[in-house]
């Protein structure tokens, strides 16, 4: 069976376009690469590309935003109702920029997957790859990385990690280099990870 994934963007949404890109047939008769559905796309910021990426894909996209002067909890409350509303096998946070609460995450226990730019255990947070460029800039560093992990509790960036990949810097890179080489990465180990995922828990 075809496994069921609502994702989760607040901005470009580029991987989320990866995992559309995957669960498409490139050729006739070509099975597609990830035997799964994008069924829904979630969005806090009403101006995040990814909506338009949903509508361009076919893909029924919502904005659900917090509203001025609702809680933390009541905003995943909301949001917790318009995911299940989707029936998802899997909700991927790609690119999504709340920590989500339990309130959220009890709702779809291990079943939440979040991508990080950085590798297990650093850089958590926001502009991950600007800080990884800037630590390499002074010095102290070599490379970086991506990492999709399990979102299992209200740890920033942290979970049980599912795949993670180095990124090495070259000499000379630019931060849009860099950033380009860590995006790609971070759409292929994205889709793989998704791929082994769905074939281990297909209904
Ligand atoms: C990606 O680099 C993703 O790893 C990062 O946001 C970007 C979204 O790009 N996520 C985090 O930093 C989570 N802490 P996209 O909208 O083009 O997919």
């Amino acid at each position: 069976m075809t496994a069921r994934l609502v994702v989760l963007a607040s901005g470009s949404g580029s991987n989320l376009q990866a995992i559309v890109d995957a669960c498409g047939s490139r050729c006739p008769g070509v099975p597609p690469r990830l035997a799964a559905e994008v069924v829904g796309v979630v969005c806090d910021q009403p101006a995040a590309f990814a909506l338009e990426r949903a509508v361009a894909a076919g893909v029924p996209g919502v904005c659900i935003p917090r509203q001025p002067g609702e809680t933390r909890a009541e905003y995943d409350v909301r949001l917790a109702a318009g995911v299940a509303g989707l029936d998802p096998d899997w909700v991927v946070l790609a690119g999504f920029m709340r920590v989500l609460s339990r309130v959220f995450l009890d709702r779809f226990p291990a079943r939440v997957v979040n991508l990080h730019p950085a590798l297990p255990g650093q850089l958590p947070g926001v502009r991950a790859i600007e800080r990884a460029y800037d630590e390499w800039l002074g010095g102290y560093r070599t490379h970086s990385g991506v990492m999709v992990h399990l979102v299992p509790d209200e740890g920033v960036d942290d979970g049980p990690v599912l795949a993670a990949d180095t990124v090495p810097f070259h000499p000379g890179d630019s931060l849009h280099d860099f950033a380009q080489r860590m995006h790609q990465a971070e759409h292929r180990l994205l889709v793989d990870t998704l791929i082994t995922l769905t074939k281990e828990t297909a209904r």
